[in-house]
């Protein structure tokens, strides 16, 4: 029998794998607040795994005090990143890190092809008008935005994620180009980043977040980016310079945006929430019930998995 700290709460069905298994389950606080980083260290020496959300920092603090004189196995992210995970510190410890890949990948997909969809047709603008009353009616030269169809997209980073937001651009009849740091050996691959984002319409980012991906996308980048480009990030917020990106919307340097993701969650640079021509969604990439569920089991029938012995499919090695 395990101790087993859920930080937060889960969707129905959510610790339907961990049913019947005896095993002690701590948490979620009664009213669904972030255990503190103390907390984390105090459940962290007293448990056998730890089921996390990405808004949880399990550091070498955390780690440590599970490791040294604790007895923690597995921490399972419900979430397919886990840059708020030190994975070589856990690694190094015989802490097992699980994610949840594969079953958010359309639904992210998807999160991003709204964008695509909403930032190149200047939604939010138009709506944020119409429900103020500042729409004077139909008129021939208004929200004029960019063709989707037809576009260039330039996709960055070329897992999962990423080739399910290219099959859904082929439908849209738009030319495909992807990055990846390694060849693809696919159609359109691009090997030079710059490159790639000088050549496209409407660039989407798909990387991982982390140290290696910092800033990928800074005021450089951006400036090689065409005025007319759309950038969409449903990544990590952390891969673009949100300052360069703010200064070159305000500056007319870049067409529009859309965002999911942003460097310092829950804040938003105030220079994003009142650029020009820029969607902003609350990191809701993979949100909708059905795939929040299956996130849910799929972390906790990790650590199902790892305090019976076994090896979850889902497990995150170090780089
Ligand atoms: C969401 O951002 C995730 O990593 O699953």
């Amino acid at each position: 029998m395990g101790r087993i700290l859920v930080t937060h709460r889960l969707p129905d069905g959510g610790l339907v794998p961990l049913a019947g298994l005896d095993h002690d389950i701590i948490g979620p606080k009664p009213d669904d607040a972030p255990y503190s980083p103390a907390e984390l260290c105090t459940y962290a020496a007293d448990c056998d795994a730890i089921v996390s959300l990405l808004t949880d920092r399990i550091d070498t603090t955390v780690l440590d005090a599970g490791a040294n004189g604790g007895r923690l196995r597995v921490v399972a992210n419900v979430a397919v990143g886990y840059d708020n995970i030190d994975v070589p510190a856990a690694h190094e410890r015989g802490i097992v890190v699980c994610n949840t890949p594969g079953v958010l990948t359309d639904t992210t997909a998807d999160t991003a092809f709204l964008l695509i969809l909403a930032a190149s047709r200047l939604a939010s603008t138009a709506e944020a008008d119409l429900r103020a009353g500042r729409w004077p009616g139909w008129g021939l030269l208004q929200y004029l935005g960019r063709d989707v169809h037809g576009a260039t997209l330039g996709i960055v980073g070329y897992g999962r994620i990423g080739r399910a937001v290219a099959d859904r651009a082929a439908a849209f009849g738009m030319r495909v180009l992807h990055h990846a740091r390694r060849p693809t050996e696919s159609p359109g691959y691009v090997a030079d980043l710059d490159e790639l984002l000088a050549e496209s319409d409407i660039v989407s980012l798909h990387t991982p977040g982390g140290a290696e991906t910092h800033h990928l996308i800074d005021a450089r980048r951006l400036a090689l980016m065409k005025p007319t480009a759309v950038l969409v990030n449903t990544a990590r917020g952390t891969v673009v310079d949100e300052g360069a990106l703010a200064d070159a919307l305000h500056g007319g340097r870049l067409f529009a945006a859309g965002l999911d993701v942003f460097e310092h969650e829950p804040d938003v640079d105030p220079r994003l929430l009142d650029a020009p021509r820029t969607v902003l969604l609350p990191h809701i990439g993979s949100a909708s019930q059905a795939t929040r569920t299956r996130m849910a089991t799929m972390a906790t029938g990790a650590v199902a998995a790892v305090l019976a012995g076994e090896t979850p499919a889902n497990v995150v090695t170090p780089a």
